[in-house]
């Protein structure tokens, strides 16, 4: 399969605090790559980096084979890249309608854009039921839920998802991952950060590991889920 993104040698860091050293991935055309790692290891910035919200300090990040080291964080959404980040922003005050609406702020397509409603909603029916309702009165598992369907508003060719699983009860974890492969399996690629390990490892076909701002680990998941060592040492053990 193409990569769709790569990264090479890319580091990053906030004043002093150096984040991301060296960080080299790739995610091929129509896969799910998983981003694993401790609290700090450096999966947000590596997404926030990617969607140019935090500079890059060296490397090179390419999306179809193009450099986006130029590109303002708007261009890289047009360019075919959305992220969900970590952490639950919805705006409170509006419907789940008009949520859904701004994600599409780019796109001048009206008809397109009535289409893609409804194909969020296909995917999340509980947010048809609630369209009229404000974003603030939904559950934390419904606004995550608004969050991944508000992303896919852009269309993007990559969705970016920062702990999609974050705060949510088992059930709806997997509920939500059952919609994540549809997503995947109707063409979106997919890079996934986690602390959820199981369930990030079982849903993607490779997987890197990051510690301390480098990459640790990096492997088919099958395989990573099968080394008792990595197990032990990076993702809390069995
Ligand atoms: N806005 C920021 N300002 C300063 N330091 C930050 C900021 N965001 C993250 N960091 C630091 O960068 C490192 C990586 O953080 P982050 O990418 O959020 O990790 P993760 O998402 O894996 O938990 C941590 O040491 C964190 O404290
Ligand atoms: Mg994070």
């Amino acid at each position: 399969m193409p990569e769709l993104l790569s990264l090479r040698d890319v580091s990053a860091a906030y004043g002093r605090i150096q984040a991301l050293s060296h960080v080299s991935l790739s995610v091929p055309e129509g896969a799910i790559v998983a981003l694993l790692g401790a609290n700090g290891a450096g999966k947000s910035t590596t997404l926030n980096v990617i969607s140019r919200l935090v500079p890059q300090s060296g490397g090179e990040i390419l999306f179809r084979g193009a450099s986006i080291a130029a590109r303002a964080s708007h261009e890289v959404v047009r360019a075919g890249i959305a992220q969900v980040p970590e952490g639950r922003e919805v705006f409170r005050e509006m419907s789940v309608r008009e949520n859904l609406e701004l994600g599409a702020h780019l796109r001048r397509d009206a008809r397109g854009v009535a289409e893609d409603v409804e194909r969020a909603f296909a995917y999340f029916p509980v947010l048809r039921e609630r369209y009229r309702q404000r974003a603030g009165t939904l559950s934390g598992g419904e606004q995550q839920m608004l969050l991944i369907a508000r992303a896919l508003m852009a269309r993007p060719a990559l969705l970016l998802l920062d702990e999609p699983s974050l705060g949510l009860s088992p059930l709806l974890v997997q509920q939500i991952f059952g919609i994540i492969r549809r997503i995947n399996e109707d063409g979106t690629t997919i890079l996934l950060v986690e602390q959820n390990v199981g369930v990030a490892l079982g849903c993607s076909s490779y997987a890197y590991i990051l510690e301390n701002g480098e990459i640790a680990h990096h492997g088919p998941s099958a395989s990573l889920a099968a080394d008792g060592a990595v197990q032990n040492a990076y993702l809390g053990g069995h």
